[in-house]
């Protein structure tokens, strides 16, 4: 860790000490071991800790998870640590005294710094980003308000997520728009096959690329600056499905190159389940219709995207204790740790002749999804022994050409609880 980086975890650190009293996780004894971890933890860099096992077990304790369930679907949506879960209580409870006074007058005015928060988080201008409840709503957004006719064409992939594969199907039925499907055989790690999968479906009438940035179903990451360097040549605008990718590994939205953008903070943020966000580059927001009617639809202002009626103030406040949670733990050693988490499993298993992993393991490529798929087994088969047998919760995929068990830790995950599943998935595939 250098100099700036010590300074910055050192603020981080205090940061969160001064919030201790008023939170009673912090307060808790449980708690407390975390912060004095922290302390451990300062000279330390995030390569180091990345197996520093002590540490993430106390990561687990800041959670509320099942000691019963071994949870690896974390790629459907993720828990919220303790403080994210007290706030929301706590916010709830406030919002409960008198509604519309505590909500509209009191919580409303912690948007702003919010969007503030979240903008530092992305890299991007506040002013390019609307709070909302998950990525299909923001997807949703851009797909329904950008003003397609009808023989324009959008190039998307057979693999992409059945929400917005569905809102682009009733674009074409509604309106025409031309539907131009590739299909890639996942997974890969040629950057050049993958974007020339998508150059060689544009044509002159290509409006809009869709470009999923992890690929749900196995953990695939796409390279979404270079796809969107080729579209923006040919004039194509850009639409990042950032669902999986949002602070499961760093990057910022700029770097993306693309012009619209959508995740869910449900997912690697921890966050209130129903959260999410929309970005729009600042000079496309004028042009992109909202989904929910604002008094000026062709306004300029981001803020037009968030008239979505009353809603939980409480869920959309506790963003940004999970804001606070994720820096606290580091982005890297975050980014670090997930990627590690997913390699340690598969490493182990990939010796048997019959146990596959169909997701990269190189980190430019993946990060803790892992598709695991065992021959002469159905996908379904294997997760309903990892789960009869030994409680390991999963998720079976059959999508397309992609079909397997995947398995998704998170930062609670301790490789305990990973050395289960390796045994597990020896035992069944030797048996
Ligand atoms: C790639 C992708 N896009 C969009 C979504 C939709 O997310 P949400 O259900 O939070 O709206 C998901 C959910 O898993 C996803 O994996």
């Amino acid at each position: 860790m250098n100099a700036a980086d010590r300074r910055n975890f050192l603020r981080r650190f205090t940061a969160l000490a001064g919030v201790a009293a008023a939170t009673p996780f912090f307060a808790s004894a449980q708690g407390k071991s975390l912060l004095k971890s922290f302390e451990r933890l300062q000279d330390q860099s995030p390569e180091n800790t990345v197996t520093d096992e002590t540490f993430w077990y106390q990561i687990k304790q800041a959670y509320t998870v099942s000691p019963n369930i071994i949870n690896l679907n974390n790629g459907g949506v993720s828990p919220q640590p303790k403080v994210v879960q007290e706030a929301v209580e706590r916010y709830n409870r406030l919002s409960n005294e008198t509604p519309s006074y505590y909500m509209w007058r009191t919580l409303d005015e912690g948007r702003e710094p919010l969007r503030r928060n979240l903008a530092a988080l992305a890299g991007c201008s506040p002013e390019e980003l609307a709070i909302n409840r998950n990525s299909s709503e923001a997807l949703e957004t851009i797909i329904f308000g950008l003003r397609l006719n009808a023989g324009d064409e959008v190039v998307l992939t057979k693999q992409d997520y059945p929400n917005m594969i569905n809102a682009w199907k009733q674009r074409e039925k509604r309106d025409g728009v031309v539907l131009k499907w590739i299909s890639f055989d996942f997974p890969m790690d040629d950057k050049a096959a993958i974007v020339k999968g998508f150059t060689d479906a544009f044509t002159p009438k290509t409006k809009v690329v869709h470009v999923t940035h992890m690929i749900n179903w196995n953990g695939q990451i796409l390279p979404a600056k270079e796809i969107a360097q080729e579209a923006h040549k040919r004039g194509i605008e850009v639409l990042v499905d950032g669902a999986h990718t949002f602070a499961h590994f760093q990057y910022t939205l700029p770097e993306l190159e693309c012009d619209y953008y959508g995740t869910s903070l449900h997912k690697w943020l921890c966050a209130p389940f129903g959260s999410g966000l929309l970005y729009v580059k600042k000079d496309k927001i004028k042009n992109l219709y909202p989904l929910f009617a604002a008094g000026d639809p062709e306004s300029d202002n981001i803020r037009k995207f968030e008239n979505l009626g009353t809603r939980s103030f409480a869920i959309e406040q506790g963003i940004g204790v999970a804001i606070d949670f994720h820096h606290m733990i580091g982005a890297e050693r975050k980014e670090l740790r997930l990627h590690y988490l997913k390699n340690y499993w598969a490493e182990r298993v990939l010796d048997l002749p019959n146990v596959h992993l169909h997701t990269p393991l190189s980190k430019d490529w993946s990060g803790a999804i892992g598709l695991l798929g065992i021959d002469g087994k159905k996908p379904g088969e294997v997760g309903a022994h990892l789960f009869s047998a030994h409680k390991i919760h999963s998720t079976t995929i059959e999508w397309e050409n992609i079909h397997g068990v995947r398995l998704t830790p998170n930062v609670y995950t301790t490789t305990r609880d990973l050395d289960v599943l390796v045994k597990a998935i020896r035992d069944y595939a030797r048996a």
